[in-house]
């Protein structure tokens, strides 16, 4: 598969991987931040790394089963532990376990037709040039704060790790830098130099936006836009990215797990806005899925199987839905998303006269519909009309459909 940002949309959803030796800790992949742990005593989780379960092929399987159609691995997070086997550091999970995790995981995903993607820490709190600041885990640290550093060498390593990413990997789709902040910005990163290595080595790849220059997508985090994104008035690919508890990397003691509903909703609302999913799992110490995102992957998974028209390949609706819905839209088919159950009726203003059939999308049983006029079809003749001319009023079951979120599916008139 070439490089081509055309797959990015039609995929909408996709699976981010963070795990590390902060996964052993096993209280948030910022550990070594927090509580300012100097290396010596980082390396205990170092000696103990042993992803035994760490299985490739399996996440990718739990990842197709979920709809995701790319899949985004930490080659390296901030603590500059890479899972690969770079010529650059021997900091890294080939040293320490014989296993290229990334060839593992780019080679899984690639069998389940997943594109693959990399996350790549732009800080390296392991690494001797890259300068101390306040994130930094030696931040108080006078003996190390002494040390010379020097940034052009760690740009450097920067350029070397990426051009490893980039040549030894196969097709790498997308790359996930992380991340400019107050105290470093493209200027440390040598950003314009490192995004156009990245696109003579891969043309067509996508980069996200965190360098500090515009890339080809933006990455809210942790929050769900409601609208579409536009820069300077002009629409932009997005792409929200959520943890399932509030932590990136496994994080023993959180259990702030988010409903799978909420995360479908979730989905679908980034759909209806143009946007994309990046939704996170950290596996454990040993590298396997806990058992709260196993779950979630699976309901997610029934799900999707039932309705995943309604979000690959779909994006926003040409007309505006009422209050409790969102809309997504392929071609000629609408889809309608039902927040919460009416009663009996479902009333879509606009779309009188515009669709040509109408069906739950869980089981394609047909939902019968008819359009009003504007006069008075209540019973009691004496109440105003309730809907504008124009609205479709569609009936529905009384009893929900037992699954996430309801979606129906409109077929829409060629001319709507
Ligand atoms: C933030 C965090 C980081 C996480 C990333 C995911 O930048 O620093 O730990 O990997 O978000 O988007």
């Amino acid at each position: 598969m070439p490089a081509s940002p055309d797959w990015f949309e039609p995929a909408r959803f996709g699976l981010f991987v963070h795990f590390g030796l902060y996964s052993l800790a096993a209280r948030h992949e910022w550990v070594r931040s927090r509580e300012a742990i100097p290396d010596a005593e980082y390396d205990r989780y170092l000696e103990r790394f042993d992803p035994d379960q760490f299985d490739a092929p399996a996440l990718a399987k739990a990842a197709r089963a979920a709809g995701m159609r790319y899949a985004v691995l930490t080659a390296k997070h901030h603590d500059g532990f890479c899972l690969f086997g770079s010529k650059l550091t021997d900091y890294h999970s080939v040293r320490v376990t014989g296993r290229d995790l990334v060839a593992e995981f780019a080679d899984a995903m690639r069998a389940e037709g997943i594109r693959v993607g990399l996350y790549y820490s732009l800080l390296d709190w392991h690494h001797p040039d890259f300068e101390i600041d306040r994130y930094h885990p030696l931040h108080a640290d006078t003996a190390a704060l002494g040390k010379p550093r020097d940034m052009a060498r760690y740009r450097e390593f920067l350029r070397g790790q990426v051009t490893e990413l980039l040549t030894e990997y196969g097709d790498i789709d997308l790359l996930f830098f992380d991340f400019t902040y107050p105290a470093k910005g493209p200027e440390d990163w040598g950003a314009e130099e490192l995004l156009a290595l990245v696109r003579e080595l891969r043309p067509g790849i996508l980069v996200n936006d965190r360098l500090g220059i515009p890339g080809d997508y933006v990455t809210p985090e942790q929050y769900q836009p409601d609208r579409p994104l536009e820069r300077d008035g002009v629409p932009v690919r997005w792409e929200a990215c959520h943890t399932l508890n509030g932590s990136w990397g496994y994080d023993r003691d959180n259990h702030e797990y988010k409903d799978p509903a909420l995360l479908v909703r979730m989905l679908v609302q980034s759909v209806s806005c143009g946007g994309n999913l990046l939704l996170n799992v950290g596996p454990t110490g040993r590298g396997a899925l806990d058992p709260r995102a196993r779950e979630t992957l699976a309901a997610i998974a029934g799900w999707m199987h039932l309705h995943e028209r309604s979000v690959h390949n779909a994006g926003p609706a040409k007309c505006t839905p009422p209050s409790n819905v969102l809309y997504t839209q392929a071609g000629d088919r609408l889809y309608v998303h039902l927040l919460s159950w009416p009663l009996k009726h479902l009333h879509l203003p606009g779309l009188a006269g515009r669709v040509r059939y109408a069906q739950l999308l869980h089981d394609g049983s047909e939902v019968r519909f008819h359009q009003l006029d504007g006069e008075n079809h209540e019973h009691n003749n004496l109440a105003p009309p309730s809907q504008d001319a124009g609205t479709l009023t569609l009936t529905l079951p009384i009893i929900a459909p037992d699954v996430l979120l309801p979606v129906l599916e409109l077929f829409l008139e060629a001319d709507a």
